[in-house]
């Protein structure tokens, strides 16, 4: 009884999520759930403000490999499923964004010499994406981010961070911002967290 419940009530936001033009038949359950976040206020009538950019920092590599997930094998961090669209300040969707990501282990350590942890995807051609990785870890100096740049197709990249709520070190970095924070989702059983960040372009 409880898991025939359970099933319609997925069912019906399911039908929401279409009716409501958020239908992602290419992504899983967990990201239609997350996809149920209420609406970005980034697009509050039919203009943006751009996400503030911000330092790449020092560890910024180029030439990372194409992947939706950066989860090594074995690895045991809680999760975490990033979602979101692209959009430009006029909030019209940008297809084929390219988004690049890079941030630390779960132990606060950057791959330097390699790719783990770093990867690039592109945005579909509504402007979604979907990223599935770890929770990052902290490092001395710094609060918990990711760092990203968002490029449209043959346009200047974004460069930023983005942060998650609530963590104790945010308000002693000079870096982060309430603006750059990931909306979260309740936690899952199994301590993954589900968020979503929308980007805003210039132009
Ligand atoms: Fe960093």
């Amino acid at each position: 009884m409880k898991n025939t419940r359970a099933r319609m009530s997925a069912g019906r936001l399911r039908r929401r999520l279409l009716a409501a033009g958020l239908g992602l038949p290419l992504l899983g359950w967990r990201a239609a759930r997350a996809q149920a976040l209420s609406p970005t206020p980034v697009c509050a009538g039919d203009s943006a403000r751009a996400t503030p950019p911000q330092t790449a920092g020092p560890y910024y590599l180029p030439d990372s490999p194409r992947r939706a997930s950066l989860v090594e094998l074995g690895e045991r961090a809680p999760r975490l499923l990033l979602i979101g669209r692209v959009v430009s300040t006029a909030c019209r969707p940008v297809p084929r964004a390219l988004l690049d990501i890079w941030h630390c282990d779960a132990e606060g350590r950057y791959d330097n010499h390699g790719f783990r942890y770093r990867g690039h995807l592109f945005a579909d051609a509504a402007g979604r994406y979907r990223l599935e990785t770890i929770v990052p870890g902290l490092y001395p100096g710094r609060t918990r981010h990711l760092h990203i740049r968002v490029q449209a197709p043959g346009a200047a990249p974004l460069t930023t961070q983005l942060y998650f709520p609530g963590e104790p070190r945010n308000a002693d970095d000079g870096l982060w911002q309430p603006a750059l924070e990931i909306r979260f989702a309740a936690r899952t059983a199994d301590d993954a967290r589900e968020g979503r960040f929308d980007f805003v372009l210039e132009g």
